[in-house]
């Protein structure tokens, strides 16, 4: 017995040691923490319990049979953040490059099977050199396992990816399946082809940080969510953000107290719309004074900035927010913004949390790259999304609802449950002026006619009464008492519930 205990301390010794001290002074060198140490970030102090410690790949090809180190490349097991249940895996660069072997593989396939079975959300850290080179096509086998479970796991619980280092060649598509991406600027990167491989292909040149970097990825690809400056930040980034997700699709986010009063209103917000209506506003001005104590986690803040996305509290309750952003061209829908507020609802829809929706919306941008670039299909994305999301879904017109975009744009006939609309709103098929450039084309030539026309279309159409006599919009509300009214309506809806006719799924247009 004594001899057992012996030798499993020493196993646990090894594994704890991971590659060495070498390589693990390598990694901070680099900036980077180790695979356990960001385990130790990321969860509860102490809660961590780790599986498959003594884990050991089974290559004899490339005297891998004299490499062994308990644990192969990965850190895996379950904890706890502020209390709730997570499992964890941590890919450890120091044990072959975090580089995924069969073994390896097993071990996060095994915390994702668990995670299902008893509905908790998967954290993945990913580190890694890729595809364990000397156990070829065993490794690749592994990887689509992990993917499988990916999907299957997708809208059951959540999934998020950390990106700590090198995410290469198809290992890419592991965090691409999950829910949501973070990065850690300077020392994270993640393509499909490496720089080697574009400059042999495409006789580009390119760094890998200009090729798949956290800055590439959260304004230029849209494929990450968040970058952090470092290892820590991300870390407990994930911590605040983890008390935004439900344990899984069965259950609702996690409710807390609200020092802020459900019924407060605030005056500013009765000025913040300019009375020119050409004029833009911050529209984030506005979502940091509805929600509860200002807080507002937004993601995907640098790309496709024409469409905000994020999570927040309202009386306590978790809500996705989306609203256009007029700073940004004017708030027009495009591809990517439609593509952004998609994903996000679908994710709402998925995990039981209601969306808001902040409308300032002058239409579908206009263009060739749009229309070439596939507008019609992406821009259906978000049709789509509002369309199907079944969670409740609450609207607030600050200003323009113009045309498609005010169909999309969670109105009343995509099964917006509370919609509502400030005073000054403008619902209309578009501005005043266009309209009657095209209804009265005959009297271009006469300018104060054309203008008569045009005093007279804003009028009629420049307000949100036409809709609330059609029951479009449930009120026109005073911009102060937005976040009372929101709150209320959240209350409302809270078991709100859906049947749905029987398919096997539908078929979104990707
Ligand atoms: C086995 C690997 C490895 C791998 C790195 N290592 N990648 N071992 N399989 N894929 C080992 C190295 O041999 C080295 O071992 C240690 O990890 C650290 O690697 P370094 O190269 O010293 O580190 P660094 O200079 O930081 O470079 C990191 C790297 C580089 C850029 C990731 O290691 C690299 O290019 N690796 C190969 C990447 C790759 O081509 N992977 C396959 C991609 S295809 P020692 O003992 O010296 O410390 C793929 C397909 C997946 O992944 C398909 C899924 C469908």
């Amino acid at each position: 017995m004594h001899d057992i205990i012996q030798q499993l301390d020493k196993k646990r010794a090894q594994a704890r040691q991971g590659g060495g001290p070498k390589r693990i002074a390598a990694q901070h060198a680099k900036g980077k923490l180790t695979a356990r140490e960001r385990i130790e970030l990321l969860l509860d102090e102490g809660s961590f319990e780790e599986w498959d410690m003594f884990v050991e790949h089974r290559c004899s090809d490339f005297g891998m049979q004299d490499q062994k180190i308990p644990g192969d490349g990965v850190v895996t097991g379950c904890g706890f953040i502020n209390g709730r249940l997570v499992f964890v895996y941590s890919q450890d660069f120091t044990v072959f490059g975090g580089s995924l072997s069969e073994a390896h593989a097993q071990k996060i396939c095994k915390i994702m099977d668990t995670a299902m079975k008893v509905g908790a959300p998967v954290i993945g850290i990913n580190d890694s050199g890729g595809a364990r080179i000397q156990e070829g096509v065993a490794s690749l086998g592994g990887y689509a396992e992990v993917f499988q479970r990916n999907v299957t796991a997708s809208g059951v619980v959540p999934q998020v990816s950390i990106i700590m280092g090198p995410s290469a060649g198809g290992a890419v598509y592991s965090p691409a399946l999950t829910d949501f991406i973070f990065m850690v600027k300077d020392s994270s990167y993640m393509f499909v082809t490496g720089p080697e491989v574009v400059k042999t292909v495409t006789h580009e040149e390119v760094s890998a940080e200009d090729l798949g970097g956290a800055i590439t990825h959260t304004t230029r690809s849209g494929v990450a969510d968040l970058a952090f400056d470092n290892d820590v930040e991300a870390l407990l980034m994930i911590r605040r953000f983890f008390n935004y997700l439900p344990a899984n699709n069965r259950e609702k986010p996690p409710m807390r107290e609200a020092g802020d009063p459900a019924d407060r209103d605030d005056y500013s917000l009765d000025t913040l719309v300019p009375d020119n209506p050409n004029k833009p506003y911050d529209m984030k001005e506005l979502l940091v004074k509805v929600v509860d104590d200002g807080e507002f986690f937004e993601l995907q803040p640098e790309y496709a900035k024409n469409i905000i996305i994020g999570f927040a509290r309202m009386d306590g309750h978790v809500v996705g927010i989306v609203a256009n952003q007029p700073l940004v061209l004017a708030g027009c829908l495009d591809i990517k913004s439609s593509i952004k507020a998609a994903r996000f609802v679908r994710f709402c829809d998925a995990f039981s949390i209601p969306v808001v929706t902040f409308v300032d919306v002058p239409g579908f941008m206009p263009g060739t790259s749009q229309e070439y670039g596939g507008i019609i299909k992406h821009g259906a994305k978000l049709l789509y999304a509002y369309a199907e999301c079944t969670v409740p879904k609450i609207t607030v017109i600050t200003r323009k609802a113009y045309g498609g975009a005010y169909d999309v744009m969670a109105s009343k006939h995509l099964r917006g449950d509370v919609n509502f609309a400030w005073p000054n709103a403008e619902i209309a098929v578009m501005g005043a002026k266009g309209a009657v450039e095209i209804i009265f084309r005959e009297e271009k030539g006469d300018p104060a006619k054309l203008a008569a026309r045009e005093a007279e279309y804003k009028e009629k159409f420049a307000n949100p009464f036409i809709a609330g006599a059609r029951g479009y919009i449930d009120d026109v509300i005073m911009p102060h008492g937005t976040r009372r009214r929101v709150c209320r309506a959240l209350t409302v809806l809270r078991d709100k519930k859906i049947e749905e006719p029987w398919r096997k799924h539908g078929n979104i247009p990707l």
